[in-house]
């Protein structure tokens, strides 16, 4: 391999970063829109947008321009004082939605750690501590602190990290019943993602959100939406919860919010905010001026229409293409799911376990895709996805599969 500026290569990962990943056997120096290069120049078609981040693709030029307008003014100043570029963001999100007031953060996971304190606060300042219960998905995957790692429902996450955080209950998703039975005076919160992301691309059903809604108003429990891979334009609305007309309480938003700068943030309403003040949470980097300015660019250009609507029809495009797929190969495949541009191609029970050898057969046919679980191929690429990259993929793809079943 091609020794790059400071002559590192992939085996310096194994050398000197802790082993938490196991990344691709190239390295990309270089992105543009869908296209990224690798140290070597080879060329990639990227449809997994940095696990559905860069909304906007790579290095888009109003985002850049942002950053770098701002870069040369003020990065940081801590939340001994506030700055303008926050200011702006958190009104835009507000005006935009269900909520009143917005907590910024660096990533997902803690806009949901953020949320899930918030709602044991609340339930404890208003009830008493005995409504402490929160009741969330199996398969659903919340952030990798020890809080959401116990909320979302994967065993794998939480394995080897006891003792956990107690009183925290898993139900089946998208199973009206059962979170009947689990949602009690007891529980503080119902976590969902609208549209289960890393556990499959599982859309939930309009009358299982409606239900949760309604189960959360009898029992006085917060509902709360982890819209951290689902919003944001992901689905065609600006957020997930518009498409189902059901609102939380509290809402997380993260990944798209900076088209790759970190970024997050927690929203809620008046009513629930009030359970957190001056020094009950907090973070040193949340909402700076370099991370907000960004942010506000993305925001302006993800929340007009005609960019929603694109991302419908888009969505269309590349869901008709994946079908074709699927229809062609239905040993292989049996169909596919998701909504607006979060699609995924589902593995048949035959060949259970085994998608892994797909999407690494595509990558070296040139195509980056994702995983959602073992049988599901993830599609979630960049919203601004064009015709011509729709119709190279699918030409990738039927490539990688053929490669892979004569292998
Ligand atoms: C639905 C959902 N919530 C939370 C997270 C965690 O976000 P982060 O990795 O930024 O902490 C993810 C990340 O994939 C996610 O998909």
């Amino acid at each position: 391999m091609a020794a790059a500026a400071g002559g590192v290569t992939r085996q310096t990962f194994d050398e000197f970063m802790v082993p938490v990943f196991a990344p691709a056997s190239f390295i990309p120096v270089k992105g543009k829109g869908l296209e990224v290069w690798d140290q070597e120049g080879r060329r990639y078609l990227d449809l997994t947008a940095g696990i559905a981040v860069l909304a906007l693709g790579h290095t888009p030029d109003a985002i850049v321009e942002a950053l770098t307008e701002q870069a040369g003014k003020l990065w940081h100043v801590s939340n001994y004082f506030t700055n303008e570029p926050v200011l702006e963001l958190a009104r835009k999100l507000v005006n935009a939605t269900f909520a009143d007031k917005v907590f910024f953060c660096n990533s997902g996971g803690e806009a949901n750690e953020a949320a899930f304190k918030l709602a044991r606060k609340w339930a404890q300042d208003n009830y008493g501590p005995q409504k402490n219960r929160i009741v969330s998905c199996f398969h659903a995957f919340h952030g990798r602190t020890l809080f959401t790692v116990s909320v979302g429902g994967q065993e794998k996450y939480t394995a080897g990290f006891e003792p956990l955080p107690q009183k925290i209950d898993h139900i089946n998703f998208n199973d009206i019943e059962a979170a009947r039975a689990a949602i009690g005076d007891d529980v503080c919160a119902v976590v969902i993602e609208p549209v289960q992301g890393e556990g499959g691309i599982l859309p939930a059903d309009p009358a299982y959100l409606k239900a949760l809604r309604q189960l959360c108003d009898e029992h006085n429990a917060l509902l709360i939406f982890d819209e951290v891979q689902c919003g944001l334009g992901r689905i065609g609305k600006l957020f997930a919860y518009m498409e189902y007309g059901v609102a939380p309480d509290i809402m997380t938003s993260a990944k798209a919010l900076g088209n790759g700068f970190p970024i997050a943030a927690m929203l809620t309403t008046d009513r629930v905010a009030k359970a957190f003040t001056p020094g009950t949470h907090g973070t040193t980097y949340g909402g700076n001026p370099l991370g907000a300015a960004v942010a506000n660019r993305v925001f302006d250009i993800l929340s007009q229409p005609a960019f929603l609507d694109n991302v419908i029809s888009q969505g269309q495009k590349l869901r008709a293409s994946l079908e074709r797929i699927a229809a062609d190969y239905p040993e292989i495949f049996s169909g596919v799911r998701g909504k607006g541009l979060m699609l995924g191609l589902v593995m048949a029970d035959k060949y259970h376990g085994r998608a892994a050898e797909i999407t690494a057969e595509a990558q070296r046919q040139g195509l980056l895709v994702l995983l959602a679980g073992y049988d599901v191929i993830r599609y979630v690429p960049a919203l601004v996805i064009e015709d011509r990259h729709i119709e190279e993929a699918e030409k990738l793809m039927r490539q990688a599969i053929d490669a892979w079943l004569k292998s």
